[in-house]
């Protein structure tokens, strides 16, 4: 058996209902800078750190809608297609790593992954600044936030920034967490149970329901990934296939699901998960439960992304 296999077995074998406080309820607000948050905020919207002026952060990261873009695959410029979903940049800044392979260690340096990848923005972060500096008053609001105003390293700062403040508090399930019985009904309830007893808290856990380290994808089964997942920054063998675990916060509105968007319903992925990561079977009403508990986790899209 392999380790992570093991570490499956082991944790099965406790008792996961001792684990109830294991979900942490996002906190309602977070330490920000706003004036940086601000900045951010507009070059997250703006089109004009891609190379071709088409392609803003948002046009794959919908702050409207869950954060994503409800894509199998999203688009870059000149029409090129991906070949990884977007997760959604909500509540971003409580995972462990940025990115399903974890290859940036945090928002500023993920920042700059979309802005140069080639099928995404197509730029380069020096080109960026170049654009920026020719464009309505940037230099002179970069001066205003940062003493050595615009520059490529104040360009990612900004932009963390702001997504340091996209975070959704007071979902359903929150607010049940913090002692409001009534805010989730009975069905939330044993859809949690399930959740704690059939072995999903092993991996989806904390602030984010997941996010805090790596997992195979098929531990039980094997999930024919066509992307090597970690191993493609370590390219070590026993990094094969291993992904973050996703957060589940506001899963229900950021569907397709898995990092190749193969699930287009949570109740598929739900059945994936049980067959891939918890080799058990679980019956159809018990995943229903499960799903409810899961649209229990949607909070609310804060002020600053209006
Ligand atoms: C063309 C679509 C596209 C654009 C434009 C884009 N992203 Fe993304 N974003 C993605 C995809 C796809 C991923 C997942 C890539 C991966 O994991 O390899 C991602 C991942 C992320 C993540 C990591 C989330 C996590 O849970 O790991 C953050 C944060 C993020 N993007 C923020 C941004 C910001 C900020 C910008 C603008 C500078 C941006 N994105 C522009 C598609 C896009
Ligand atoms: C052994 C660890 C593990 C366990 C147990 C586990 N998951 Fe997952 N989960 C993962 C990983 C890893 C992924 C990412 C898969 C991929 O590569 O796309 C994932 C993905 C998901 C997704 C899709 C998220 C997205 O944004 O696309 C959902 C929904 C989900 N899990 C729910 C559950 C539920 C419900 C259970 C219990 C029935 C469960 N998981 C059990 C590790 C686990």
């Amino acid at each position: 058996m392999k380790a992570v296999e093991i570490l499956v077995v082991m944790l099965l074998s406790f008792d996961v209902l001792g684990a109830e406080d294991l979900i942490k309820p996002i906190p309602e607000s977070i330490e920000v800078d706003i004036s940086k948050v601000r900045l951010g905020k507009k070059l997250f919207f703006d089109p004009i750190l891609s190379r071709d002026g088409t392609i803003s952060c948002s046009t794959c990261h919908d702050l409207q809608e869950g954060g994503d873009d409800n894509l199998k695959f999203s688009f870059g410029i000149k029409g090129q297609e991906g070949n990884i979903n977007a997760p959604t940049v909500y509540n971003s800044v409580f995972n462990f790593r940025q990115f399903w392979d974890g290859r940036a260690k945090d928002l500023k340096e993920q920042a700059i992954g979309p802005i140069e990848n080639p099928l995404e923005m197509g730029h380069s972060l020096q080109g960026a600044v170049q654009a920026l500096k020719k464009s309505r008053g940037y230099s002179k609001e970069f001066e205003e936030v940062y003493s050595d105003g615009l520059t490529q390293e104040n360009i990612v700062d900004a932009i963390a920034e702001f997504e340091k403040a996209l975070i959704t508090p007071n979902a359903p399930f929150d607010r049940y967490l913090k002692g409001e019985e009534e805010a989730v009904n009975s069905q939330v309830k044993k859809g949690y149970q399930l959740f704690l007893s059939k072995g999903c808290i092993i991996c989806h856990h904390g602030v984010n329901v997941g996010g805090n380290f790596y997992n195979k994808f098929g531990v039980f089964q094997d999930a024919n990934s066509s992307n090597l997942g970690r191993y493609n920054v370590t390219k070590r063998e026993e990094d094969k296939y291993l992904f973050k675990v996703p957060s589940l916060r506001n899963i229900a509105k950021t569907s397709p699901y898995m990092h190749d968007g193969r699930s287009k319903t949570l109740k598929k992925a739900v059945l994936l998960m049980s067959q891939y990561q918890l080799g058990r079977e679980i019956k159809p009403e018990e995943i229903d439960l499960i799903v409810i508990f899961l649209e229990s986790l949607s909070g609310l899209i804060p002020g600053i992304a209006k």
